[in-house]
């Protein structure tokens, strides 16, 4: 890989906007609390994170039937988060402290209340018919094929009013768009350039893989037997494999002129979101020079914590990727438990740091989700509160996504600082002690220790692009790797064990001689002592070959 890219090195916050600041008062949090914010994101020195692009999930107006993953307006904000002057200010006071700027961008659908859909569904000739997927089926009781919607039921409903289906992956309020038909491409490339022409960084791209369908809309197959997790297999949805109404052939070719469009335009990036019935081989073939820079892999996000699981991990998706690739990794995101709570109660507080030291050390993008930093745990909501509309409709056997979507944590005032009025959703109620305030000054932190994982990427170029090099492979307790630019040599050293490890590489040491540059033991600046070094229980080391 020749130069590197800033979307490569550097290391990417997600922000729900709805819950990370709340500037007027309202409860829900806004363009302008953001803006407040971003000396704590990245000042430029590491009294700050020092995180280089934050991704917005949706601010643009929505119904917030999917939390604002159903959009109907592509080209403006959501008015309770603030407007597109207010946005324009953001990417001004965030390119001004080197933090670039990426939005979430929900194209395979939009929300019923969009106007083309508005037109679409309101006659048969209507010119807009055509940007959607109609279909007649067999009448109002068969729908035209066997395909499941992804939050339950079919994923087609019945329009009595103009006599046809319609499609939708998701809600019957997020119909799908017919990205086969050349004005709703046309149209999408003209919101992608819209938002590129403000100066937006970057886009992530919601459920990319989903936007062709099979144009003969056949059926599913069945899906007996879900190996990966047996419970699933009693989900409809993942009773059937989807190959016929996702991850078709077609997409490339869209794929390839969004790059040619991004491409016009210097140091611009996409990432994209895969969900698949083979999330690591879609996500390796949708990325690369031609197609989307990055593809999430979200892997670790249900990884057992085991070292030997993790590597394994790491394994297949440097194995997928092919020469032109950079990987990316994730612990947590707005559609999963956070890794916290995921990581038990006793042993939490130690794993994170572990974790986190795996996700800034590796050869790849990391993506952070807001609160990592300060250990936001997975937030018990109860039924009435609920607005995910998967957990309304699944509760009690699955209560999704609130838990991890709640208001960021910055001190121990009423509503974590968050807001002066009751927040959408509740506040974690361990916010007293676990918050930014409390931790800013705490040099023992896990933010702090977040912090100096950052800053010492930046200052380290084998941590930023070197190669990876698994060290120990096999291993049981801990996860070892090299990281190598011809000029420098970075060992990391996991401990994801309750006890003491002896390292016994699989392979010569690089080095006689290294020095720590961060440990949890308090090993910072020694040398490490001989070659069979013993590591602390859930230790991290990081070290440079001298
Ligand atoms: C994936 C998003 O991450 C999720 O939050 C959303 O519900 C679906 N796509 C539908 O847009």
């Amino acid at each position: 890989m020749g130069d590197i890219a800033w979307w490569q090195e550097g290391v990417i916050y997600q922000i729900y906007p709805l819950s990370f600041a709340d500037s007027n008062g309202d409860g829900m949090g806004d363009l302008r609390g953001i803006i407040s914010r971003l000396d704590y994101l990245n000042d430029g020195t590491p009294a700050s994170l020092g995180v280089d692009a934050i991704w917005l999930s949706p601010v643009y107006p929505s119904p917030l039937r999917d939390c604002g993953y159903d959009v109907s307006d592509y080209t403006d904000i959501a008015p309770a988060m603030g407007t597109l002057a207010d946005f324009d200010e953001l990417v001004d006071r965030a390119h001004a402290r080197g933090i670039r700027v990426i939005l979430d961008l929900v194209l395979n659908h939009t929300s019923d209340q969009h106007p083309w859909f508005v037109a679409s569904r309101s006659s048969r000739d209507n010119p807009r018919r055509d940007w959607y997927l109609w279909h007649d089926g067999g009448g109002p009781r068969r729908p035209p094929n066997n395909w499941r919607s992804r939050f339950g039921g079919r994923a087609w409903t019945w329009d009595a009013a103009t006599r046809q289906w319609y499609m939708h992956g998701f809600l019957p309020e997020q119909p799908d768009v017919n990205w086969r038909n050349p004005q709703v491409k046309a149209a999408m490339w003209e919101v992608v350039r819209f938002w590129l022409d403000r100066g937006v960084d970057g886009f992530r791209l919601d459920v990319v893989n989903h936007y062709i369908k099979d144009d003969q809309w056949r059926d599913n197959p069945t899906r007996w037997w879900y190996r990966e997790s047996p419970l699933r297999s009693l989900i409809a949805y993942d009773r059937q494999w989807h190959i016929y109404d996702r991850d078709r052939p077609a997409l490339k070719d869209v794929l390839r002129e969004f790059r040619q469009l991004l491409d016009a335009y210097p140091e611009r990036m996409s990432v994209g979101e895969i969900s698949s019935d083979d999330p690591l081989g879609v996500a390796a073939a949708l990325c690369g020079p031609e197609l989307l820079h990055l593809t999430f892999n979200f892997a670790f996000t249900h990884t057992p914590w085991r070292a030997a699981a993790f590597q394994e991990a790491i394994r297949r998706w440097e194995a997928a990727l092919g020469p032109g690739s950079w990987p990316t990794y994730t612990l947590s995101n707005h559609d999963v438990p956070r890794h916290y709570s995921r990581y038990g109660r006793r042993a939490a507080a130690r794993r994170a740091r572990v974790a986190a030291a795996m996700l800034l050390t590796l050869r790849g993008t990391p993506f952070l989700y807001y609160g990592e930093e300060i250990g936001m745990r997975e937030t018990a909501i109860p039924r009435r509160e609920l607005v995910d509309p998967v957990g309304k409709r699944y509760w009690p056997f699955y209560r999704g996504r609130d838990g991890c979507r709640t208001p960021m944590q910055w001190d121990a005032t009423a509503q974590a600082g968050f807001s002066t009025a009751r927040p959408w959703l509740r506040v974690n109620e361990d916010y007293m002690r676990r918050n930014v305030a409390a931790q800013r000054d705490d040099p023992n932190s896990l933010l702090s220790f977040y912090r100096q994982l950052i800053w010492l990427r930046k200052a380290t170029p084998a941590l930023r692009r070197g190669r990876y090099e698994p060290f120990q492979e096999g291993a049981r307790e801990s996860l070892s790797f090299l990281r190598h630019t011809a000029e420098q040599t970075v060992l990391v050293v996991l401990n994801f064990a309750d006890r003491p490890t002896r390292l016994v590489p699989d392979r010569p040491w690089p080095s006689r001689r290294w020095r720590v540059l961060l440990s949890t033991a308090g090993r910072n600046g020694e040398e490490l002592p001989g070659l069979a070094p013993v590591f602390a229980p859930y230790e991290v080391c990081i070290m440079e070959a001298l």
